[in-house]
């Protein structure tokens, strides 16, 4: 399956996100790989920051021809997982149309709820293409027991895409795992990693898959 993280909004959660369900995946023994299709190269450097081999490749390929490329390329892989630039761009575009699932990460903000639907436009053009595209919202950074983050709930839920039940929390360790290593390896068992572990569960159930 590929999996496309996207949004308009910058500092959204895409890199953080895309190398943490990267890193779910490969912890039950599959093989995946973490395309960064953005020219700014966040997650190829969360994979050279680290002293040790990354537990699974990064890849940079922010060319527009990614979603005729892909398949070809992913022939030895079960599962991808693409990051994507803020911009809408003929990247943004390529990297929608290679994808199974769309998960497009909203942080609990005026301006992200304000940014969504212009994504969420970008995403039913491609549609428009290949309709067979699934997407969904995740919210990031979810300070509990906000009144805005409950207001995000609610004003999302006036798109046709749904909102994942999980929602991954502002937390300190997640700034930190910018450093190459996830949640997982810096706080195992942790409510982060907990969280992780829960909304790649949720991807699996939503997609229809016993497991990864
Ligand atoms: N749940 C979280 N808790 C705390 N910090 C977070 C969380 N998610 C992301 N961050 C931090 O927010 C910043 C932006 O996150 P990230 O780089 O993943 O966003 P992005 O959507 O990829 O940004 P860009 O649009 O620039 O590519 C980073 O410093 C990251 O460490
Ligand atoms: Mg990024």
């Amino acid at each position: 399956m590929i999996i496309c993280l996207s949004s308009l909004k910058g500092g959204s959660g895409k890199t953080t996100l895309a190398v943490h369900l990267a890193h779910a995946i490969s912890l039950s023994k599959k093989k995946v790989i973490l395309i960064d299709a953005d020219p700014q190269g966040s997650s190829q450097g969360w994979a050279a920051s680290r002293e040790d081999k990354p537990p699974f490749p990064v890849i940079g390929m922010a060319r527009n021809t990614l979603h005729r490329d892909l398949p070809e390329l992913l022939e030895n892989y079960d599962h991808c997982v693409i990051d994507t630039p803020p911009r809408v761009s003929a990247l943004a575009r390529t990297a929608i149309l290679a994808a199974d699932l769309v998960l497009i990460p909203v942080q609990p903000s005026s301006y992200d709820i304000w940014a969504a639907s212009e994504t969420v436009k970008l995403i039913e053009e491609a549609q428009g293409f290949k309709p067979e595209i699934i997407a969904a919202f995740v919210i990031n950074r979810k300070i509990t027991n906000t009144a805005i983050s409950r207001e995000v709930s609610e004003a999302l839920s006036d798109y046709e895409f749904p909102l994942l039940k999980t929602t991954i929390g502002q937390r300190v360790i997640f700034s930190e795992s910018s450093a190459g290593y996830s949640v997982m390896e810096l706080a195992p068992g942790k409510v982060a990693s907990t969280e992780i572990k829960q909304l790649s569960q949720e991807v699996i159930k939503m997609m229809g898959l016993q497991k990864w």
